[in-house]
């Protein structure tokens, strides 16, 4: 059963003046990838089939991703009226589709599936605490701390099953790694970019356009993260390679990661700013008339 449900949250404390109109766009982002989760329960399905337990989990789990879309939607769609999630939805699976379909893990097994699983979860609860803690309005921040607390229990769930499957599909630490940090390169992935066009803008979203998604979305999404946030997910990172006993790694990961993200984000900043004075230079000028 879920540890909270839509009607739970305290909808009555929503304080429109202090909602982030940068976090708004993330909000909008989220929700419908949230929401798409159901795809990716057919996937696991089809990949841990013959493990009915496990996959009596999973839509459990899949139930879970879409109420955290539902919240999100519920959310943007009160801090902005003109915003219509079924509208953006429909968008959105129009531009993008992943062919999940498969009988076997894109992973090239269970355990590097579940590998796999327990990195997206570290970066989801890693990235709503980060927006709980950039947040000030009071209903986003409870959404976005419920949602963090359910990525840890999803964490969980997958963490869990590894044991099992390593037994069967076994993996060295390395190979372990090796899968943990190409998904975590897939941070940035097309998915988040579409969702991302298909909930905040109004032009047709296109493949030539990803540069300017990718610019507008993660100029916004990596300033937030901090050092205790990221931290925390990367103990979890390391355990999911079972490599809990070098205490130093989580740490320098961290250091290394924000690091970069400050470069990046700086890059992607520099480049918005410069995109909104070339469109202002191309605006017609207005004079009153007296
Ligand atoms: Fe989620
Ligand atoms: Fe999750």
């Amino acid at each position: 059963m879920a540890r909270w449900t839509v009607d739970s949250i305290h909808w009555e404390n929503f304080d429109r003046s202090k909602v982030d109109p940068d976090l708004l766009i993330l909000a909008k982002t989220a929700s419908v990838v949230e929401y798409n989760s159901a795809d990716y329960v057919t996937y696991l399905r089809n990949v841990f089939k013959g493990d009915e337990e496990f996959c009596q989990a999973v839509d459990v789990w899949g139930e879970e991703e879409i109420q955290h879309g539902l919240a999100l939607a519920k959310w943007a769609e009160l801090a902005d009226p003109s915003w219509n999630f079924e509208r953006a939805l429909e968008r959105f699976r129009q531009s993008f589709q992943v062919d999940l379909n498969a009988a076997e893990s894109i992973r090239g097994s269970r355990s590097a599936e579940l590998v796999a699983r327990c990195m997206v979860e570290v970066g989801t609860t890693t990235y709503y605490s980060s927006l709980r803690d950039a947040a000030s309005e009071p209903v986003f921040k409870e959404i976005c701390h419920l949602i963090a607390v359910d990525e840890i229990h999803h964490y969980n769930l997958f963490y869990r099953t590894l044991p099992k499957y390593l037994q069967l599909d076994p993996l060295t630490k390395w190979q372990r790694a090796k899968v943990a940090f190409s998904r975590a390169l897939e941070a940035e992935d097309e998915e988040l970019l579409y969702a991302y066009a298909a909930t905040n803008t109004t032009a047709p979203v296109t493949k030539e356009n990803l540069p300017i998604y990718l610019r507008e979305y993660m100029g916004r999404t990596m300033p937030l993260y901090t050092h205790k946030n990221f931290l925390k997910g990367m103990n979890l990172a390391v355990r999911a390679i079972g490599a809990e006993r070098l205490k130093w790694l989580p740490g320098l990961i961290t250091n290394l990661a924000l690091a970069i993200f400050k470069l990046k984000a700086r890059t992607f900043n520099r480049a918005r700013a410069r995109a909104v004075y070339e469109e202002a230079l191309l605006m017609p000028l207005r004079y009153e008339s007296t």
